[in-house]
């Protein structure tokens, strides 16, 4: 970080309708694989009120499975259904709240991106709208209507379950390739019925699921949804190729009830389209009115699908995007998963003691 250069910005407080926040800082939600049997545990709940404990302004939490026999992939993801790992989210919102920490649980279906024989229920087929990979071979038949209306019932319950356990918010995974996404994505989603068509027809998964996490939690309290143009099978993908296609794709979302936008890319810096500066998150803010949370490479000099080591960069960027409002909020993955006291630093100005990133911290709950 340069000398000269105020990080202000960024320890700005927010106010939305539904959201208070005391900086401009999430944490962005990361799978970590160690909840054992779909239970976060102790370990995990400390993992994240470090978090709080250093001035994290919200933090959503990895991946968390919803109520479908096929949600997640590994029996270390933690389950967002069932009493014992309900009693262990329990425990994380606990320990955030007691630090002072606001938290989020990213509720998540993988859909296709499962393999078949995937733990924890190895007879559960992946499920998906056409029954397509991400690399588009077919491997299970597509969803019936049926099926995708009990999905939708598995994230309203997954939202109210999240209220009741005193969560702050929720988000939606509607990023990178998943179940969800899967159904926004031309590739994946091939239905005829009343969830696939064009793009905005392909937001209708989405839609129903939005509201009806709404019906459940009730006029006041935040939805988050996060969406991508990449997929984990193709960083060039994307849903929206203009500026138009992206209102088109974001303004039935924001009729059925999202309240803040969290817009998945790898390198906050880089535009969205061609002709202008804004980012996705900047587009998405000019385009429906609504708060939004940036993310990508935050403080890092390569992007996480890599996995690699990354050094430390200077925080100008971010804060001048800040300044200049194009986003409210910006996500931090990497930086904070090895150093619950990344946010706190940089507020003291000591630049010195952040650490590049080190894959190996993958491997351990810091
Ligand atoms: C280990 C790891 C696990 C991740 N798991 C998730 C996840 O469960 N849900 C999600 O939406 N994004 C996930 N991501 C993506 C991050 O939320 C974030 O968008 C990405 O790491 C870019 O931010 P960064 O460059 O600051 O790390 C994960 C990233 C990492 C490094």
């Amino acid at each position: 970080m340069s000398e000269n250069k105020t990080i202000q910005a960024l320890f700005d407080s927010f106010s939305s309708d539904k959201l208070q926040l005391p900086n401009r800082t999430v944490m962005a939600p990361m799978t970590r694989g160690f909840s054992p049997n779909g239970v976060p545990g102790e370990d995990v709940a400390a993992y994240y009120r470090r978090r709080a404990e250093h001035n994290v302004g919200l933090i959503i939490t990895e991946g968390t499975g919803i109520d479908h026999p096929a949600s997640v992939s590994g029996d270390s993801i933690p389950l967002f259904h069932g009493e014992a790992s309900l009693e262990g989210w329990k425990r994380v919102v606990d320990q955030v709240h007691e630090a002072g920490g606001k938290i989020a649980p990213q509720l998540w279906h993988v859909g296709m991106t499962r393999n078949k024989g995937d733990l924890p229920n190895e007879e559960a087929l992946p499920v998906g709208p056409s029954g397509f990979t991400l690399d588009g071979e077919p491997v299970t038949d597509p969803l019936t209507e049926s099926e995708v209306e009990q999905l939708v019932e598995a994230y309203a319950k997954a939202a109210s379950e999240a209220k009741r356990l005193g969560f702050d918010a929720i988000e939606l995974h509607g990023a990178h390739g998943y179940l969800i996404d899967q159904f926004f994505w031309e590739q994946t989603n091939k239905r005829t019925d009343r969830y696939g068509g064009d793009l905005v027809k392909r937001t209708q998964f989405a839609v129903d699921i939005i509201k009806a996490c709404r019906l459940e939690v009730g006029p006041e309290f935040p939805i988050i949804f996060r969406f991508s143009q990449w997929k984990m099978s193709d960083y060039k993908a994307q849903l929206a190729k203009t500026p138009e296609e992206l209102e088109q794709f974001l303004q039935p979302l924001v009729e059925a009830g999202v309240d803040i936008f969290h817009c998945s890319t790898r390198r906050f810096w880089e535009p969205a389209f061609e002709g202008s500066d804004l980012n996705l998150a900047g587009w998405t803010k000019k385009l429906t009115g609504k708060p939004v949370i940036s993310v990508g490479s935050v403080g890092l000099s390569g992007e996480f699908t890599s996995f690699t080591n990354a050094d430390t960069t200077s925080l100008d960027g971010l804060v001048e995007k800040l300044e200049e409002e194009e986003f409210d909020l910006i996500a931090i993955g990497r930086s904070l998963l090895q150093d619950p006291a990344w946010v706190e630093k940089v507020e003291n100005g000591q630049a010195d003691d952040l650490l590049p990133f080190d894959k190996s911290s993958l491997t351990k709950l810091y």
